[in-house]
């Protein structure tokens, strides 16, 4: 291993969050160029794919050039399983983090020091950007362990100088108390976790919006306008989105402004976003939807280039942070993508409607199963406790209606009792597949 490890300008986090347009794209260029470089000097498998695809880091003159350059998977990661994607030396490693994955091999990803530095600013500009400052009391939901939501968000918040309660995912019932008793001005969870505990306070006896609460930070999972309205109509708060994922950093890839809630701007000078078409690869222009990709700007331990999150979204010009650009709400992954019958629909569209229908819950559970050799979709919906029987009779019949109109596929819709549907505790599974069993 060769070279500096250390990417340019990142000794000062925090002074390249408010550039002008101009200055951050030299620095980016100058920044990905590092990476490249980095990559190629240090990791095996970005030099074996570089080479077989006759690119070398010196070929990125400007930030288009990064198009030139092959996309990374999941796959790649995980042919190098543990630590072949370590650009440094494992003893310069500070911490690892793994995302478990549905099938197989977790991921592993690594941190250096300086990388966690950078990662705590990124978390930081995201809970201010929420509306956040110095001396809140933040409650953290995310889970602590592997997963990197609870310690991405937990660094973030002592950086920004909040004070941390560091709760974690489970023991509903103590986080309900404890939200009770210690009055959190923030507090960032998966936004299924978070009906969780807005049940469990009323269970308690305690009226959500009594809480105290400002602020939501939510991500992990794909979430719509509709439970936002959902949540900040149950908690009297803003609820805002943040976005990341482990291989790329961790939560604060992403966020989303109070003031503006219209999507989320990403820290560019940390993460060089890009929309490719994702059956052709090829790159989009920014406005046109497709599957998300990341290079990291400034990671020593794990440089990441042309990252594909299967992540579904579109860039569009910055609001907020006028040089920034923001990323639409994730609609989904296209992993998620339930096709039904031929017909393409994504659990979030799904969200909505529950979220729309009269005298039914937001907890709600999709299973697909085959029935004389047609895919069936069930949607299983909770009623809620003062839901009457007049609306408890007539919600199948006009949920069926409104998921044959938006989305053109017949769904059964079952209305079952309140608090019968699983609960999330973290990152809700929404979707039960059994076609193939
Ligand atoms: O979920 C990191 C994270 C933690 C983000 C806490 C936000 C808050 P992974 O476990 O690697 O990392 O999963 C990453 O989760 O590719 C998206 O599919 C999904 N995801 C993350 N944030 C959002 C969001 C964390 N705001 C994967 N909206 C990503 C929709 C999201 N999907």
């Amino acid at each position: 291993m060769t070279g500096t490890t250390t990417a340019p300008g990142t000794t000062a986090p925090g002074e390249s969050g408010r550039l002008g347009e101009d200055e951050l794209r030299a620095l980016q260029l100058e920044r990905l160029q590092w990476t490249l470089d980095h990559a190629y000097r240090n990791v095996a498998f970005y030099r074996a794919k570089f080479d077989a695809a006759g690119v070398h880091p010196s070929d990125c003159r400007s930030l288009a050039d990064l198009a030139k350059f092959p996309a990374t998977t999941k796959d790649d990661l995980r042919a190098n399983y543990p630590f072949g994607a370590f650009a440094v030396p494992r003893e310069q490693v500070s911490r690892i983090h793994a995302s478990s994955g549905t099938t197989g091999q977790p991921t592993v990803v690594g941190y250096t020091r300086n990388d966690l530095q950078v990662w705590a600013e990124v978390v930081a500009r995201s809970i201010r950007a929420a509306g956040g400052g110095p001396g809140d009391l933040v409650h953290i939901s995310y889970g602590y362990g592997l997963f990197t939501g609870g310690l991405g968000a937990h660094y973030g918040a002592e950086h920004l100088g909040c004070t941390v309660v560091p709760a974690s995912g489970g023991m509903t019932a103590r986080q309900a108390q404890l939200i009770r008793d210690f009055r959190p001005d923030l507090i960032m969870v998966t936004p299924s976790y978070m009906l969780t505990l807005v049940d469990e306070l009323r269970r308690q006896g305690i009226d959500p919006r009594d809480t105290g609460l400002r602020a939501g930070i939510f991500g992990a999972e794909p979430w719509t306008e509709d439970m936002r309205r959902e949540i900040e109509q149950a908690l009297g708060i803003d609820a805002v989105d943040i976005y990341g994922l482990s291989e790329v950093m961790g939560p604060g890839v992403a966020a989303e402004f109070a003031e503006t809630k219209d999507g989320l701007h990403i820290w560019e000078d940390h993460f060089y976003p890009e929309v490719i078409d994702p059956v052709l690869g090829d790159p989009l222009p920014d406005g046109e939807s497709g599957e998300l990709l990341f290079t990291s700007l400034t990671k020593d331990a794990l440089p990441i280039i042309r990252y594909r999150t299967r992540d579904l979204t579109r860039l569009l010009p910055g609001t907020a942070r006028p040089a920034m650009r923001r990323m639409e709400r994730i609609t989904g992954r296209s992993d998620d993508l339930i096709i039904l019958r031929g017909v393409n629909v994504f659990p979030t569209q799904i969200e909505e409607l529950v979220l729309r229908a009269d005298g039914l819950s937001p907890h709600f559970q999709i299973t697909l199963s085959r029935r004389e050799r047609m895919d069936h979709m069930t949607i299983r919906v909770e009623a809620l406790d003062d839901t009457t029987a007049d609306q408890r009779r007539a919600a199948p019949a006009s949920l069926t209606r409104a998921v044959k109109d938006a989305v053109g596929i017949t769904a059964e819709i079952a209305v079952v009792d309140p608090g019968t549907l699983e609960r999330s505790v973290g990152k809700l599974r929404r979707v039960r597949d059994e076609r193939g069993a």
